[in-house]
Parts: structure tokens; sequence; C-alpha cells
């Protein structure tokens, strides 16, 4: 037994920050910024928490599902940095919705909603779960350097939410990691201690782009094969793949090494940058709204990131929500 998502939601703060917003406060343009990335515009916090943003997402996807917060049994969220060290994300949001399960968080940086998806499927093997509710939310307007033009302008905030239940959709599921801090980092904060002897690092994202990306491309591929065959299908199984979305020139790179038409590859980057492991759940829910998915539809989810993690799973789409095509 493993899960079936009964639910999806998502939630982004209300500021829109255009590539020509940006060119007033940085050396940059939208003819740099979207031949480049695909990006057009991201939704930038102002007033807004990451709570709220998990809030937003974790309401809709239990809205969408039509169950309670009281029947959860676990409550994941996949953060790179919630509000507070600690309590975690994931306690704060049992809290506000007024649940009464576990919650716990899992950085898994990009790839953050398919190590919570992994850990979802172990609690359901075990039959410890009914009900869990896996929520990624990320402020990356907060972790990045906003004068380092080479990596602000990629990134966006945004949360995206699942209601899992039991059954037997997630058909295969892998996550990986290579572990080391030299190609993408954002260090934690230094503290004051006076016995402290180590160097303070700035607390920013700090990126090789042409690693990352050279990363991003090979692994998205291997990870796209490998699940697809262990979940006893082939390419032209799948209906549609659900990348990170981090840059549309690694989306359409993948694709072409996986001669994978490119109309089946679902993207929002361009109103959304990269929302860190939020980008794909967020994408989801887009997609489950707007009907894009029947049942019994094949969908990958591939990503990457920091860590260097990567994860990706074959699910079937057996309808979550009101909105889906039979
Ligand atoms: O979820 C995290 C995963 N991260 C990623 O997936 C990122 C992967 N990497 C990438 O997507 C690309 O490497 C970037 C989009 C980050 C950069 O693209 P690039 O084609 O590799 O550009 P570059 O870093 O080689 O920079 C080319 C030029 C440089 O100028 P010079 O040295 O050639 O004069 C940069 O200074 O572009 C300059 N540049 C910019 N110019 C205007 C860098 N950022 C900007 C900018 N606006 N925002």
């Amino acid at each position: 037994m493993s899960f079936s998502i009964i639910g999806t939601g998502s939630g982004f703060p209300e500021r829109v920050v255009t590539n020509d917003d940006l060119a007033q406060l940085l050396d940059t343009s939208d003819e740099w910024i979207r031949p480049r990335t695909g990006i057009r515009e991201r939704r930038v916090a102002t007033k807004e928490t990451v709570l709220d943003l998990a809030l937003a997402a974790a309401r809709n996807a239990l809205d969408s599902s039509g169950i309670g917060p009281e029947e959860l049994d676990c409550i994941l969220c996949a953060t790179l940095r919630g509000d507070y060290f600690t309590p975690s994300l994931a306690c704060l949001l049992q809290g506000a919705l007024g649940a009464d399960c576990p919650a716990f968080d899992i950085n898994g940086a990009c790839s953050g909603f398919l190590y919570a998806l992994d850990v979802a499927d172990c609690y359901f093997a075990r039959g410890k779960a009914q009900k869990i509710m896996v929520v990624a939310a990320e402020m990356m307007s907060k972790l990045v350097d906003w004068k380092d033009r080479s990596t602000c302008v990629l990134f966006g905030d945004g949360a995206g939410a699942v209601v899992l239940g039991p059954g037997n959709d997630l058909l295969s599921i892998k996550v990986t990691a290579k572990g080391g801090a030299e190609l993408l980092r954002a260090p934690n904060v230094h503290g004051n201690s006076p016995f402290d002897e180590t160097e303070e690092l700035p607390c920013v994202v700090y990126m090789n782009g042409q690693e990352v990306y050279k990363f991003a491309v090979s692994s998205m591929q291997r990870d796209v094969q490998e699940v697809v065959q262990q979940a006893g299908l082939t390419l032209e199984d799948v209906n549609y793949i659900l990348p990170h979305q981090a840059n549309i020139r690694i989306i359409d790179a993948a694709a072409h090494k996986l001669k994978m038409p490119r109309e089946r590859i679902l993207t929002n980057i361009d109103r959304h940058g990269n929302t860190s492991g939020a980008g794909i759940p967020a994408l989801l829910d887009e997609c489950a709204r707007a009907g894009t998915f029947h049942r019994g539809d094949i969908l990958v989810m591939s990503s990457f990131g920091s860590g260097l993690t990567t994860g990706a799973c074959v699910l079937r789409w057996s309808g979550a929500g009101k909105e889906q095509k039979e």
C-alpha cells in the first residue's frame, strides 16, 4: 500500500515582480533574463510570512480533498527555511490548521517535495497513516543576495501542497544525494558565541550556475528514465512530466535528451521563476485546477537542487479535487 493524491493546493504572495522591475534595481534586463531562463515575472513576499504561504496552500489542498484538518495523521513541510529555526514550519502549520498530529520539516532543498513524498510513502507502507499533508513552502527572497544579479533574478516565493490518502497511485520514487556545498549553498546565521573561531559566511545563496546546469540536465534525464523503468513503463506511457521549475533551458535540454514531445512537459516558470521545492506541487495544483489531467494519466515529477539532491517519481492520476476530467 502506498498513496494517492486526494487534494492539491498552492499559495503565493500578492506582489508580482517583473523583469523590468528588477532592471530598476540591478544591472539586468528582460532581454537577458527571459531568453536565458524563461522567467518573465515572479511573486515576492512583502507582508506575507512563510507560514502564510504554507497555510494558504494547505487550506486549498484540504478544501479540494474534502477532508478536515482533524483527519490528518502527519504534516510534512519541505522547506529551506521556515519563519523560525524552531518551532518547525510544520508545527506552526499544524497549530494554525487546528490539526492534532505529528509534524516535522524536511530540508531537501529544491528536491524537498520529492523527499517528503518518499517519507510519506514509508508511513503508508507501514500502515502508520491514513491521511498525510505534504506542503513545500519557500521564501527564496529572504535567502538570495539582492545585489547578486546572477542569482536573485532566478527565484520567487510560493507554496504548494498535496493531501495524500492510502492508495496505489505512487508507482515508483527515487531520491539521491551527492553531498557537498561547493556548487550551491546558503550558509546559516553565524550567531554571536564568544567562543566561536569559525569564519562568518554570508547567509545568502551562492551558486555556480554553469556546473549546476550540467548536473541538472544529466540527473533529470537519468532519474526520469530510472523511475519510469522501475514503474514497469516506457516514456511513451508518460502523459506529462512536471520538472523542477529552475530554468526553461534545462527543461528543454532534458526533454530533448529524453526525446519527449515538448507539449508533454508542463511549466509555469514564466510566471513564478524558481520557487525551489514549492515549484512542482504548485504546478501540479495549477494543472489539476485547469483540468489538464485525465483520470489514469501517468505523471512524472523530477527535481534537483542544493545538496546536491535529486528526486523523481511516477504517479498515476486518479483525480484529486473536483476539477479533473474523466
Ligand atoms: O534550483 C536551483 C538550481 N539552479 C539552477 O538550475 C541554475 C542553473 N544555471 C543556470 O540556469 C544558468 O547557469 C544561469 C541562468 C544561472 C546563468 O546563465 P549562463 O548562460 O550560464 O550565464 P553566465 O553565468 O555564464 O553569465 C553570462 C554573462 C556574465 O557576464 P560576462 O562575464 O560574460 O561579461 C554575467 O555577469 O551574463 C552576466 N549576467 C547577467 N547579465 C544581466 C549574469 N546574470 C545577469 C543578469 N543580467 N541577471
